[in-house]
């Protein structure tokens, strides 16, 4: 098994909202990524996926908790290891509109980050490189003097890849990089990502509103609700044996092909509207919506634990599971009973 590439150990961030109060919109975040892997983070808006992509970034400072970057943290960096790793962890914004500047063309656009970071001495070598990045996202050259206007949301989504990809970086964190398009162009998209995993071993870390969006992409998928991981395990898992109760209910609205088996299926409907993560439900956070709620839901924080095999999830139906030493720590390093 490959290496871990980030790690993200009980990361908060809470906004301060004045009066007291605090917007807690990622609350105890533990996972690991690892080198070469497609991680996929799903949730319902504003559950805290782009903040946490944030935090990665190091847009960000956490409240609390550590972010490592091949084992170091990236808020402990010098000044020389802080501008390199500005170099090998890029993302893709979520709204390909907003993303790129209206009054530069994709060549500017593009030859930005390589300007920052002084890449190359001529404009001709550059020029090269920029060619090569727009061909690499199935764009080309004639595109370099356009503007952003000229493209549809799917082309204006490949500049974003193209510009990411501009500075050779390991990993990228793609924000809804798909959600904005339609359905038509997000094959394309997600293809051209692909192949670009493949030909130069990137790392990526999916975030999506959606589990079909992630379903054939991801290795691992972690599940996100109102600031919290509730579930993570890998990709087909997930699909065959959903634990937690808010992971069933958002695989129950996907649509399933064959009418047969569409139309016997339970669609779990979830009640009453997400919690306002200012004053987010006492202990667990999807009790107010969980068909499944019991009296300990409101009083006590279910743990995040392994309870099967690479399986981890956060919910009091599942505290009695195979794992009683795992103490709310990062999933990472969450002691499994066999090992
Ligand atoms: N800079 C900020 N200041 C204050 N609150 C913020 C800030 N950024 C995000 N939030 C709040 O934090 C919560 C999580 O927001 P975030 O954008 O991370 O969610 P998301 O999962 O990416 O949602 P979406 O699917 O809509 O993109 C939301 O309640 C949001 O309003
Ligand atoms: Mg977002």
């Amino acid at each position: 098994m490959s290496e871990k590439l980030l790690e993200v150990k009980r990361v908060k961030k809470y906004f301060d909202m004045g009066k007291n109060q605090k917007l807690k919109a990622v609350d105890d975040l533990s996972f690991f990524i690892r080198k070469g892997e497609t991680f996929g983070m799903v949730g319902e808006s504003g559950c805290g996926k782009s903040t946490a992509g944030r935090l990665i970034m190091g847009l960000y400072t956490p409240t609390s908790g550590q972010i490592l970057y091949n084992g170091k943290d990236i808020h402990a960096l010098n000044e020389l290891e802080a501008f390199q790793m500005k170099r090998k962890v890029q993302m893709i914004f979520q709204d390909p509109y907003a993303s790129l500047n209206p009054r530069s063309t994709i060549r500017e656009i593009i030859a930005e980050p390589l300007e920052v970071h002084g890449i190359y001495k001529t404009k001709k070598a550059e020029l090269n490189r920029i060619y090569e990045l727009l061909e690499s996202v199935g764009l080309n050259q004639e595109h370099a003097s356009r503007y952003p206007h000229e493209f549809s949301g799917g082309q204006r989504q490949r500049i974003g890849i193209a510009r990411a990809l501009a500075l050779d970086p390991e990993f990228i964190i793609c924000d809804e990089p798909i959600s904005a398009l339609d359905v038509s162009v997000q094959a394309q998209v997600v293809n051209v990502l692909k192949k670009l995993q493949k030909e130069k071993n990137l790392t990526y870390l999916f975030i999506a509103h959606d589990l079909s969006m992630v379903k054939h992409l991801s290795d691992r998928i972690g599940v996100m609700y109102l600031g919290h991981l509730v579930e993570l395990t890998e990709s087909g898992s997930l699909y065959r044996k959903p634990l937690h109760p808010y992971t069933q209910a958002l695989l129950s609205a996907i649509p399933i092909p064959d009418p047969k088996i569409e139309d016997k299926r339970e669609r779990i409907i979830l009640k009453g509207e997400i919690p306002s993560p200012i004053h987010p439900p006492s202990g667990c956070v999807f009790r107010t919506r969980c068909r499944a709620a019991m009296e300990i839901c409101a009083h006590v924080k279910p743990q995040w634990m392994e309870v099967e095999d690479h399986h981890y999830v956060a919910c009091h139906l599942y505290q009695n599971g195979k794992t009683s030493e795992a103490n709310r720590v990062g999933a990472g390093s969450v002691q499994r009973k066999n090992s």
